[in-house]
């Protein structure tokens, strides 16, 4: 039987490379998106080693290159759907300081891109055993956990995509797929471009492929 399979887009660094590297260390095939193959160092080293790592360039919020992708992978099926790529916007913009645009800018690749990706490999996530869709949500877009105000741009482009979450597992159950939304913890990255490199964070790392083990197993378990 072929390995199982997982798209990671923003596979190029922070806890996207994480991943990349954890899910195909234990035998998976990784469809790894970034932006510019061409740049992503670290990507490319683990993936001209034995591991089963695919790259393939991928802008979440330019659509015609995700719909080209989705044509390109057609015949791929997909266990994991992992949206991971995201951004933050401008940090520390408080009340008053909130620019519309940047905000516009997070939602789309926070919010709506997720979707779109969704939407482009649904059938291949339906063609494969696991059924799971995941995004990479936060803590920070918690209603309930806002007890610090402010961050507007950031905690409303992952309060939307939870919800986005929830509709997709509502609408996407008679195929048998399960969607689930993550936080993986606060993961600290030191330098630009680095992967994250405090032990906290690799402990928070572990804990998101275990959580994503037992939740692709319950997704399984309950069909
Ligand atoms: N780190 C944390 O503590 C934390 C906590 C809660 C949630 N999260 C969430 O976890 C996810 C990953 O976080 P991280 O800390 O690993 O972030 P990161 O180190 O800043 O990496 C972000 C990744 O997203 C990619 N990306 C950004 N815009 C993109 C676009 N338009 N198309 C394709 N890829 C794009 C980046 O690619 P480039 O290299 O091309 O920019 C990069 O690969 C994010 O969704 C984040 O919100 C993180």
């Amino acid at each position: 039987m072929a390995n199982r399979a997982i798209l990671i887009t923003g596979a190029n660094r922070g806890i996207g490379l994480e991943l990349t590297k954890q899910f195909a260390q234990d035998g998976w095939q990784v469809l790894a998106c970034c932006r510019n193959p061409a740049d992503a160092t670290q990507l490319q080293s683990l993936g001209e080693g034995d591991l089963d790592i695919e790259i393939f360039a991928l802008d979440v919020t330019d659509y015609q290159q995700l719909s080209a992708l989705a044509q390109q992978l057609a015949a791929r099926p997909i266990d994991i759907l992992l949206c991971n790529a995201g951004i933050y916007g401008p940090r520390g913009a408080g009340f008053g300081a909130v620019d519309a645009q940047e905000w516009l800018r997070v939602l789309e690749v926070n919010t709506v891109a997720p979707l779109m990706l969704v939407q482009a490999f649904v059938t291949q996530v339906a063609a494969s055993r696991q059924k799971l869709v995941a995004v990479m949500s936060s803590k920070m877009g918690s209603i309930a956990d806002n007890g610090g105000g402010a961050e507007y741009i950031y905690r409303s482009s992952k309060t939307a995509v939870t919800q986005v979450v929830k509709s997709l597992s509502i609408d996407l159950a008679d195929r048998g797929i399960s969607a689930i939304s993550l936080h993986p913890g606060k993961c600290i990255r030191v330098e630009s471009h680095s992967a994250i490199c405090r032990p906290g964070t690799e402990r928070a790392i572990s804990r998101i492929q275990r959580q994503q083990y037992s939740l692709v197993r319950t997704a399984r378990e309950s069909r």
